[in-house]
């Protein structure tokens, strides 16, 4: 059964320009996911900073947003992988000269890793995986915490998965790292309970993407939803609705 703040957030009708006037950063928003809800955000009013490592795939989504009649954006390269702690100092001030505000961050980026039983799994994956899908994350958060604050009405969204809420086999590090998630969200959200940031985290469900495609390969695309058709409680969560919603995980599908 569908506890009833999923149930309102998977059947949230976003008002047009709900957004208006938030600068919201969504990472990996070249592909995917991420694309679908930097494109959401914007055609609901806001200015989108589009982080992520293609330059060509987050100038699509620009272009895109600018084609649609949407606030211009903003792209901003980092590679997780290889970040260093300059690079997310750098994105601070990028986002602190460039608009002077922050009120949303979606962290959404992040990769899937190998697929094999822990007594097999490939350490070297694992440290990679634990990399790129919690500590960047953590970097990233703690460096723009300062500039969200500041707004009057922030949110802080984290992406989680079904297998980083109860652990299934052969999912490894990937599990682990989404368990890791809904962890930082928590403690999070109970540190910034007195603060305009509330914190969140969301579980897509099935979402026909490429990280879908490579953990389901003989499955038919066409059976999962397309990302632009989970995109409301992206929107509920993002906007000022869930103002009183905070430490909730939430799913996008029942
Ligand atoms: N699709 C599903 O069914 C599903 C289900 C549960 C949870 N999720 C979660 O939803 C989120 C989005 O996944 P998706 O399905 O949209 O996958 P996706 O299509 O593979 O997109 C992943 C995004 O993350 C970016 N990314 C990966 N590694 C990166 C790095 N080192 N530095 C910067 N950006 C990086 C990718 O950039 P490039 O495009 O440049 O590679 C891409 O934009 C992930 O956190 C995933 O775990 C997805």
């Amino acid at each position: 059964m569908t506890d009833p703040l999923n149930a309102q957030a998977q059947s949230y009708q976003a008002p047009t320009d709900i957004l208006k006037d938030r600068v919201i950063m969504v990472t990996g928003a070249g592909d995917g996911i991420g694309r679908a809800a930097a494109l959401a955000y914007a055609s609901h009013g806001a200015t989108v900073l589009l982080v992520g490592r293609t330059q060509v795939k987050l100038e699509r989504v620009y272009d895109q947003i600018i084609n649609d009649g949407g606030p211009r954006p903003s792209i901003a390269i980092l590679d997780f992988k290889t970040a260093i702690a300059d690079s997310y100092e750098s994105l601070g001030i990028q986002v602190e000269q460039e608009f002077g505000q922050l009120d949303g961050l979606l962290n959404n980026a992040g990769m899937l890793g190998h697929r094999a039983p822990i007594e097999q799994f490939p350490v070297g994956s694992f440290m990679e995986v634990m990399h790129i899908n919690v500590n960047a994350q953590f970097v990233l958060t703690r460096t723009l915490l300062p500039l969200l604050k500041k707004s009057s009405d922030a949110s802080l969204i984290f992406t989680s998965s079904g297998v980083g809420r109860k652990g299934r086999a052969f999912w490894g590090a990937y599990a682990v790292s989404k368990f890791a998630t809904e962890g930082l969200m928590q403690v999070l959200a109970d540190e910034l309970e007195n603060t305009p940031v509330r914190t969140n985290s969301i579980n897509p469900g099935a979402t026909r993407t490429n990280m879908r495609a490579a953990a389901y390969p003989g499955e038919d695309p066409l059976s999962v939803k397309t990302a632009e058709e989970i995109m409301s409680p992206y929107l509920f969560l993002m906007g000022p609705d869930s103002k009183a919603v905070n430490g909730a995980s939430i799913n996008c599908q029942s």
